[in-house]
């Protein structure tokens, strides 16, 4: 977190920390998903074995979300990928969708939002909205900054889905920036800072 926190990284250097911690998440978000048990034989005998339930897809937000999956996919090489669009308006702070490319039957296991950044909660509620919308029904959210507005926002419009955040940070600023935040995402990881 200090890296990807820190004005002096570049965006190469953003981008592979924000992957790996990514990865890192999986670990907690795996500790609560349905399992089932099987049995497989060993050279020796059967042995009983535990397996995550159903289908597990991730989704990224568009543009920042990205930049998790590869950290994801090293941990949970077998899940599905879907993709949302979304981009906040400055002024406004309201998302704009214009993405919407998401597996079918969304409801055969997990899905797991992805997005670095949980700031007043607008375009995760959005993403969360139309997951539901195409049929998702067990959502879980992985952020690594989240501001205590945006955390207020999801569990008010969708208070079914657990979020896991890599850290709580103090609040918004005028610009809708969380405080202390790590900038613009988006920007830091593809290098798009004017
Ligand atoms: C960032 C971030 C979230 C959103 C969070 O994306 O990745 O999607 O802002 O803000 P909110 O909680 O107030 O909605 P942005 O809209 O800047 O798009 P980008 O990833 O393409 O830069
Ligand atoms: N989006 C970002 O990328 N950073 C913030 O601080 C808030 C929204």
């Amino acid at each position: 977190m200090a890296t990807i926190r820190n004005k002096e990284t570049g965006h190469r250097n953003f981008r592979a920390a924000l992957s790996q911690i990514a990865g890192l998440m999986v670990y907690e978000v795996t500790r609560s998903l349905p399992t089932e048990q099987t049995t497989v034989q060993t050279p020796i005998m059967a042995a009983r074995c535990t397996l995550i339930k159903g289908a597990i897809t991730i989704v990224p937000v568009l543009r920042a979300g990205l930049g998790m999956i590869d950290g994801i996919l090293e941990v949970m090489p077998e899940a599905r990928v879907g993709h949302l669009g979304l981009a906040r308006d400055e002024k406004t702070l309201e998302p704009h969708a214009y993405l919407n490319k998401l597996p079918r039957e969304l409801d055969a296991g997990p899905v797991i939002l992805v997005d670095p950044m949980l700031a007043t909660g607008g375009s995760a509620s959005a993403a969360i909205s139309m997951l539901r919308q195409a049929g998702a029904s067990d959502i879980r959210m992985i952020c690594l900054v989240a501001a205590p507005e945006g955390i207020d926002r999801l569990q008010k419009d969708h208070p079914d889905v657990t979020i896991y955040a890599a850290a709580l940070d103090e609040c918004l600023n005028e610009k809708g920036y969380i405080i202390p935040g790590l900038g613009d995402a988006g920007d830091r990881m593809y290098g798009t800072i004017i």
